[in-house]
């Protein structure tokens, strides 16, 4: 029988991977007891379940909520019945239909300009210094002024933002290890959010602008499409799942190029590679680690009796790594061209996936082109504690090649 006491301590934010394939290997849907979750790590039961909402549901059951702190719960209920994330059909498909119109293609080519010139105006800044955080500086910063900007809220509160969008994920860790004033601090947190949401929606109302929140306020009360509180569960949805996940795509890449320092004069060379270098940086440390799916009836996985109501962990960084889908799977390799699951499969399929891909191709063609060598401050890496993100808190570089051998990657704090 595996032990799994430590599958949910801070070792694990650090190298996953051999706990990921020891699951795979030995036990690929696991039930943890301490925390009642099921976890499914091999990409053939991830894809199942991510194509089969019928079956695995993604409404937030009250199965989920017994896993967490109940002081958490405050205010979680509107988020678990109204959030598109957590809704099934019909009501997902309502929703999405929506949202989707945003994140069109074409509404994104759009945005290309824009991107371009808060990522050139972003590296300039880190040009100039010899050190800087390459999170502070750029991962962070780009995808909250975009989401800001497209959703039409001052992106000069962007520090709010993203002290907000971090206490809400981090009330997603599921081990219990939250301290008091960490819980009230994020219930707090969250209040102000929510608060600070209504108000913009409220401002809309009365005075509609040509912004995505005021499309959907429209879509509230000209057509009656969206309830009001569904107006503000996407609001908050749109603005966390819109940022955090952009900029550990954009921290994870610059990891990926610091471990294996022979790719980055390829993709100075030849910039056009550098779709192929994100998908692969996404596959590689999927910055969504696990989904959560709820079963709606009795059902095997992967030759296990799952019982209705089951709540499973959809290890979706897990899957990626797969050797039966991708050989060698800890090998960094930007011509694998990868079937990952970092943006979901199915009718959850990231909507914001062309934006994300947008974000992160500018951001490395400008930080390639201006600051062409970079290398990592000596310390360790310190990964954020969340079980569903996988980014770095901080990213301490230095211009120039590196001086001394790299730190051990995948080191923490
Ligand atoms: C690298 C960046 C991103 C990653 C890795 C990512 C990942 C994901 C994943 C895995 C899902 C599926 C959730 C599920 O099946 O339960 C998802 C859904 C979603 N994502 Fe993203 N995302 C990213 C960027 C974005 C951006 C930039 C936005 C918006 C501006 C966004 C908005 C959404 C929304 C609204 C959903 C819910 C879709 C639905 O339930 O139908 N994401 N994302």
């Amino acid at each position: 029988m595996l032990d799994t006491t430590h599958l949910f301590t801070p070792a694990m934010f650090a190298d996953p991977y051999p706990i990921y394939a020891r699951l795979r290997e030995q036990a690929p849907v696991l039930q943890v007891p301490q925390i009642g979750m099921w976890l499914v790590t091999r990409y053939d039961d991830v894809h199942q379940i991510l194509k089969a909402p019928d079956v695995f549901s993604s409404s937030r059951t009250p199965a989920l909520e017994k896993l967490r702190d109940p002081r958490l719960s405050e205010g979680m209920e509107m988020m678990a019945s109204s959030s598109l994330v957590a809704l099934d059909p019909p009501d997902h498909t309502r929703l999405r239909r929506l949202v989707n119109v945003a994140f069109t293609p074409r509404a994104i080519t759009r945005l290309e300009a824009r991107v371009r010139e808060l990522s050139c105006e972003l590296v300039d800044a880190i040009a100039r210094k010899n050190s800087f955080d390459l999170m502070e500086d750029l991962a962070v910063p780009l995808p909250v002024i975009v989401i800001s900007e497209l959703l039409g809220v001052d992106p000069a509160r962007r520090a709010e933002f993203k002290r907000w969008s971090d206490d809400l994920i981090l009330g997603s860790r599921l081990d219990g290890r939250m301290s008091d004033a960490e819980i009230d601090r994020i219930v707090a947190s969250r209040r102000e959010f929510v608060r600070f949401f209504q108000a913009m929606i409220e401002h809309r109302r009365r005075e509609p602008g040509d912004d995505l929140l005021s499309d959907l306020v429209r879509a509230e009360t000209e057509r009656d499409a969206l309830s009001p509180e569904e107006v503000l569960t996407m609001a908050l949805l749109l603005m966390v799942a819109g940022n955090e996940t952009t900029t550990n795509l954009i921290g994870n890449g610059v990891i990926a190029l610091l471990e294996h320092p022979e790719v980055l004069p390829r993709l100075r060379a030849e910039p056009a590679r550098i779709p192929a270098f994100l998908e692969e940086v996404l596959r590689w440390r999927s910055p969504v680690v696990m989904l959560v799916r709820t079963t709606r009836r009795a059902v095997t996985l992967g030759g296990v009796d799952l019982p209705k109501d089951a709540v499973l962990g959809v290890l979706v960084d897990a899957a990626n790594h797969d050797p039966t889908h991708f050989p060698e799977p800890g090998r960094f390799d930007i011509e694998r061209q990868p079937a990952h699951l970092s943006f979901g499969y199915g009718i959850h399929f990231c909507v914001g996936a062309p934006l994300s891909r947008l974000e992160g191709r500018i951001a490395f063609e400008e930080l390639l082109a201006r600051v062409p060598e970079f290398s990592r401050e000596p310390g360790p890496l310190e990964w954020t504690p969340s079980f569903n993100l996988r980014g770095l808190k901080r990213l301490p570089l230095r211009r120039g090649p590196s001086l001394s051998a790299p730190a051990t990657p995948g080191s923490t704090a």
